[in-house]
């Protein structure tokens, strides 16, 4: 038995009052008019992983308006050779919560359990915008192999504002920084490890895998010298450059300042520089490396999103895509405005329409 959601209620969440979907393990084709709230679903069933979903909104932004009583996601989770009752809520704006088989759980619990990766259209400029589009990229990889990769880069991030608040107060003082940077350079050291191995297994995964979808050439590049190899030497490296970095009024060494760097690898061409279709290309490859490689370390692929893939792809890329898909054997759950888009799948997928009522958006099978 994969991982799969077999069943999903969507309560007040977006466009959605109440929407009860069956599933049954196959791709599921979710198709509607554009605003009709598809990708709402979607961004729902990326809620079943840890952190802020799929658009990275606050769970404020989630509730359903103009109600905004809180909303809740819940659902039964194929995972591991069992079956889970998966519950995800906010009330007035706060934090989401997480309950597990009716016990209250972290979101890292919820991670192991369910690995969910995705490709949205706002990825699509990701090879020419700036590198932190990218490092989020990666990251969100690295988190599907190790779902506390998280909460290390949130430790990290809080320990580096406190640092830069230091240096933007021009503090001189040796002692409040030292603590800082120890905390930074432990889970900086860690960050830093988990982005070099998912791109190891990145690349073990491409380099098996049977796909007409282009290779990257992945490498991950520093926007000045190397990160040192060892907690000490980073340690070290972020208390020399105090200096420069109180000059600078924030910090200059570390795993934030990293990119990551690709080339569609039969052309020697930077990723940047492809046609949009290549971008997408090369960005779809990505994904189904990593549900590939997720697939053999934990023997079930990811529940995998893909919004509105089909709409940069040529013909015979998208039939190849589902025809990988199908093969993975993965849930993948995919939207697009037409029927005729997924007419390729036939009944190896799961059909759902989703349409716009007075009452919010109505999800039929
Ligand atoms: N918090 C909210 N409360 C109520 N409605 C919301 C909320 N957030 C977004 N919406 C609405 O949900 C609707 C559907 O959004 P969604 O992105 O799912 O559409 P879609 O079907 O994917 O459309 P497209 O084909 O254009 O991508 C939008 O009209 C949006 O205004
Ligand atoms: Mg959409």
């Amino acid at each position: 038995m994969g991982l799969a959601l077999t069943e999903l209620t969507v309560s007040h969440f977006r466009s959605h009052k109440l929407a009860r979907l069956s599933l049954d393990g196959r791709p599921v084709a979710i198709h509607g008019p554009n605003g009709a709230g598809k990708t709402n679903i979607l961004e729902a069933v990326s809620l079943f992983s840890p952190g802020r979903g799929m658009r990275r909104a606050s769970a404020a932004e989630m509730t359903r308006r103009p109600e905004a009583l809180g909303w809740k996601l819940s659902g039964l989770l194929d995972a591991q050779g069992q079956r889970f009752e998966i519950e995800t809520w906010s009330e007035g704006g706060a934090a989401r919560q997480v309950r597990i088989d009716g016990k209250s759980a972290t979101q890292i619990e919820l991670g192991k359990l369910a690995r969910v990766v995705w490709l949205t259209p706002s990825m699509d400029r990701l090879w020419i915008e700036g590198a932190e589009g990218r490092r989020r990229f990666l990251d969100r990889i690295a988190l599907s192999f190790d779902p506390a990769h998280a909460e290390t880069s949130l430790i990290y991030e809080k320990a580096m504002r406190e640092r830069n608040r230091l240096l933007k107060e021009q503090v001189r003082d040796a002692h409040w920084y030292a603590a800082l940077e120890g905390q930074l350079a432990e889970t900086g050291h860690r960050i830093h490890t988990a982005r070099l191995r998912s791109l190891d297994l990145l690349r073990a995964a491409q380099d098996r895998a049977e796909t007409v979808f282009p290779s990257a050439e992945l490498e991950l590049v520093q926007t000045e010298g190397a990160i040192p190899e060892t907690v000490e030497d980073l340690r070290d490296a972020l208390s020399e450059s105090r200096f420069r970095d109180l000059a600078a009024g924030r910090t200059l060494v570390g795993p934030h300042r990293s990119d990551l760097y690709g080339v569609f690898a039969a052309k020697g061409v930077p990723a940047r520089e492809c046609s949009t279709g290549e971008q997408k290309a090369l960005l779809v490859s990505l994904i189904l490396s990593n549900a590939r490689a997720l697939a053999e370390i934990l023997g079930a692929p990811p529940i995998v999103l893909l919004d509105e893939v089909a709409a940069h792809l040529d013909a015979g890329r998208c039939a190849a895509l589902y025809d990988e898909v199908c093969a993975l054997g993965a849930q993948a759950w995919m939207t697009g405005t037409g029927p005729e888009l997924f007419a390729e799948l036939g009944d190896r997928a799961q059909t759902l329409i989703v349409t716009e009522s007075d009452e919010g958006s109505v999800v039929a099978a």
